[in-house]
């Protein structure tokens, strides 16, 4: 049987959400089915995809509503493609539960989905950095030579992830000692060095009766079996293999301790990969295959969109416990609402294509929208060979992906910032660094999005909603609030149009002030991409650093850019790695700008138990309209210099208890 409602739709009705659909991101004359599928090179529109998300919002008459079906089963989503006065929607299995969530703009309905859903956890700072992939680095001493140029080139990289080749034959939790003989030892020299280490972990257990974890699982009876009680087998990478039931509790806690000799090693992150669960030839289980569904036992028709959020939850609690106090970092490829509270997520194999680059940006924006916030593309595309330019503009794109990660097939050429010859590599040196001083901005709108339940990127439709024009624009997005992208995504393109949001927009280069509400034609030579700052925003940033692990200041940076109306903004800062925020040792600090023609003011004001190392800060005001006489700090007259810069800035330096600034004309 199946269940379905139909709902009436108007005929200026937008769609948008359903987590990583490839299509338009107004899903209008559309049907999309949830079924998790390993989609290799997927196309544009293309579907099934990795993720079931059945949430969707709708916008009418300017006012925005969501409906979240909370149904695990096979479910399809039709906006108005059948009949145009009409969305239908339907489950092969369950029950018709569906909760429908009040705007009236897309951010309360956003906010509300994330109230029922979860938000992400507070990731460690490090994992915001920028992580370099391929499938695989290995042996030992390639994993060094990677770590190695980075450092030497001075292009920040945070972390290194090893995909299947570290095994020992595709068994998780083992090594392939030929390659890697000692561990411990090459991930403590990659931790001197600033990298921390990820590993790849699939589902499939390579049957062997010589391999403890397949013997564990055989013995506890933890594998997923058949209707006729045979069990579930299916070739992957490793050959042969079973699958553990993630959707019994029991398994979840074996899963989670089998990690145990990874984290002694030193490992600091795990990707969870072909979770859909993927099957080579089958592409999935059969329907038949029983899973424990935490008791309230269920096949296969029921578990598979939940399969890989269960193995992901089990792996993030498992870490959790034996990191002691240090924040887990996953990734995981498939997953349902809700597991963002599990892990960050990033598109699959997606294709080097000019194409797939503007893909990404809807699929990254749309799985903002529908609670997964901490979303990455494979930089450079994971199958076919990018250009210099390609791989450039990506990376560009990519230092506002919320997770930023370069990734690519193993039948690929070499896929490094400086594969492309100097002239890329300069230009993606400058573009990774600037995903490094924008971290503690970026690490802020995190905090928002973990605490306040924010998305993370946000299309124009969610900033403008009431304006139709924004329906249709997919290719600008902000991170956060404050900071409005455009990626340039044509080959030898040098320019754009850009629609700016109403209100007040500094270009993020050159500080020229442009009127929101209105499009703009904008210069985006190769060695930048545009990108704008909200007028009123205060931005923290860090000195240039090559891993998170150097931010250490005597001074904090701030860019603070003037507005004539009252705009907020939030920084926050916190130990960065471990849970002590939970006991409110963290400094969560509100700023307020409001100016007119003549002067503008600055306040400050900080919550929290947190104490950073730095006494002062170093302000730049950008914007002024006029030329400052006097400034004062907390009423006591400032007495440095207040001349502008080359850049029409004036430099105020405070200390970093300061309530209020005045400066005058
Ligand atoms: C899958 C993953 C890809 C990975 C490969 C080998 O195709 O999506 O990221 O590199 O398997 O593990």
């Amino acid at each position: 049987y199946y269940v379905y409602a139909t709902k009436k739709c108007d005929a200026g009705e937008a769609f948008y959400g359903l987590g990583d659909k490839s299509s338009n991101l107004n899903l209008r004359g559309n049907r999309f089915v949830n079924w998790n599928t390993d989609a290799y090179s997927f196309g544009k529109g293309q579907q099934p995809l990795y993720r079931t998300i059945p949430f969707y919002m709708g916008i009418k008459e300017g006012v925005s509503y969501g409906i979240f079906f909370d149904n695990t089963f096979k479910s399809q989503f039709d906006f108005a493609q059948e009949e145009s006065d009409k969305i239908s929607f339907w489950a092969d299995g369950g029950e018709l539960q569906y909760y429908y969530i009040h705007g009236p703009h897309m951010m309360d309905v956003v906010k509300r989905y994330h109230t029922l859903t979860g938000t992400h956890k507070l990731p460690p700072m490090w994992a915001l950095g920028y992580h370099q992939c391929r499938w695989s680095y290995y042996p030992e001493k390639k994993v060094k030579d990677i770590a190695r140029n980075f450092r030497e080139r001075k292009i920040p990289c945070d972390a290194i992830h090893l995909d299947i080749d570290y095994m020992d034959g595709y068994r998780c939790f083992t090594w392939n000692r030929k390659y890697f003989p000692d561990p411990s030892a090459m991930i403590k020299e990659l931790a001197d060095d600033g990298f921390k280490t990820i590993v790849i972990i699939d589902p499939g257990i390579r049957v062997d009766e010589n391999y403890s974890v397949f013997k564990e699982g055989k013995q506890n009876n933890y594998f997923c079996r058949r209707c006729d009680d045979y069990f579930m087998e299916g070739h992957v990478w490793p050959g042969r293999c079973q699958f553990p039931d993630f959707t019994n509790p029991k398994v979840r806690t074996w899963w989670g301790g089998l990690f145990k000799e990874l984290v002694d090693a030193g490992v600091a992150g795990v990707w969870n990969d072909m979770n859909e669960p993927a099957v080579f030839g089958a592409g999935t289980f059969p329907h038949d295959v029983r899973h424990n569904y935490d008791g309230f036992h269920g096949s296969h028709r029921k578990a598979h969109n939940v399969y890989g959020m269960q193995m992901v939850r089990a792996t993030y609690e498992g870490l959790k416990k034996l990191q002691k106090n240090k924040r887990p970092f996953t990734i995981t490829r498939a997953g349902y609402s809700g597991v963002q509270r599990y892990a960050s997520v990033w598109t699959g194999d997606n294709v080097a294509s000019w194409e797939h680059l503007k893909i990404g940006i809807v699929q990254l924006q749309r799985l903002s929208m529908s609670g997964i916030s901490f979303c990455g593309t494979d930089i450079g595309g994971f199958s076919g060979e990018p250009d210099g330019e390609l791989f450039t503009r990506w990376v560009q794109m990519g230092v506002f992906s919320p997770f930023m990660r370069a990734h690519s097939a193993g039948d690929t050429a070499e896929r490094e910032p400086w594969s492309f010859g100097p002239e890329f590599e300069e230009i993606n040196r400058k573009f990774i660094g600037l995903r490094y001083r924008l971290m503690p901005y970026i690490y802020s709108v995190f905090w928002e999005h973990h605490k306040h339940n924010f998305p993370i990127l946000r299309p124009l439709v969610m900033h403008e909603q009431e304006n139709v024009l924004t329906h249709g624009i997919q290719d600008v997005f902000t991170f956060g609030d404050k900071i409005l992208v455009a990626p340039v995504t044509d080959a030898g393109a040098r320019h754009r149009n850009v629609y700016l949001p109403s209100g007040i927009w500094y270009n993020y280069w050159t500080h020229d002030m442009l009127q929101g509400g209105a499009e703009h034609f904008v210069d985006a030579p190769i060695d930048s991409m545009p990108i704008f700052v909200k007028g009123g925003a205060v931005i923290p940033e860090s000195p240039l650093m090559q891993h998170v692990g150097e931010f250490e200041v005597d001074e904090l940076m701030f860019q603070v850019y003037y507005s004539d109306y009252e705009a907020n903004s939030f920084y926050f800062e916190d130990h960065d790695d471990t849970f002590a925020f939970e006991q409110d040792i963290y400094l969560e600090k509100k700023y307020v700008i409001k100016g007119d023609e003549s002067s503008m003011i600055l306040t400050q004001s900080i919550e929290g138990l947190y104490t950073p190392r730095y006494e002062t800060y170093d302000l730049k005001i950008i914007g002024l309209p006029f030329i400052p006489t006097k400034v004062y700090i907390d009423g006591k007259e400032y007495t440095g210099d207040l001349s502008f810069d080359e850049l029409r800035r004036v430099r105020i330096k405070s200390n970093k208890n300061f309530k209020r600034i005045e400066i005058l004309a």
